[in-house]
């Protein structure tokens, strides 16, 4: 981990009480996820026993412990996605990366998860990559999208 970039980042809570959730968030932002060591740097900085720092970063699901892929590939499974084959394409997804859900790659590109809705109920079934909604999802389209280079895609548009 990069203590210096971390202690940046410290140094604009400074003088701050409390905060500990706006730090998490922060430090996962600029680092993918929460390192271990910047935990304990969080819990020192705040004068927090560890235990308390790391119990609300694993207790929220929006905070990772684990580095994530560059790309984050979510597979609806809500009702409307499932009813229209989403256990298919959640499958697919695991077989074109080669990883099960909660997964990420071996060379850091992509995580894949499940979410219960993402809101797009009248266009399931649908996946979610990054900021991207793709809709009324097919094995067939899912496997485009995911054997497709998705930072080659980004440069082109
Ligand atoms: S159930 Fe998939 S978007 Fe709502």
């Amino acid at each position: 981990m990069d203590t210096e970039r971390l202690n940046k980042i410290l140094a604009v809570f400074e003088g701050e009480r409390g905060g500990l959730i706006s730090i998490l968030q922060r430090v996962q932002e600029e680092f993918g996820y929460l390192p271990e060591a910047a935990l304990f740097s969080i819990a020192d900085f705040l004068k927090l026993p560890p235990s308390q720092v790391f119990s609300v970063a694993t207790f929220y699901d929006h905070f990772y412990l684990t580095r994530r892929g560059d790309h984050l590939v979510s597979v609806c499974q809500g009702t409307a996605c499932h009813v229209l084959g989403a256990r298919d394409i959640l499958e697919t997804a695991e077989n074109c990366l080669g990883i099960k859900t909660g997964q990420t790659t071996p060379d850091y590109k992509y995580s894949l998860e499940r979410v219960a809705c993402l809101g797009s109920c009248a266009l399931a079934p649908v996946v979610l990559v990054d900021d991207e909604i793709h809709s009324r999802m097919t094995v067939r389209k899912v496997k485009k999208l995911l054997t497709e280079d998705l930072d080659n895609t980004e440069t082109q548009t």
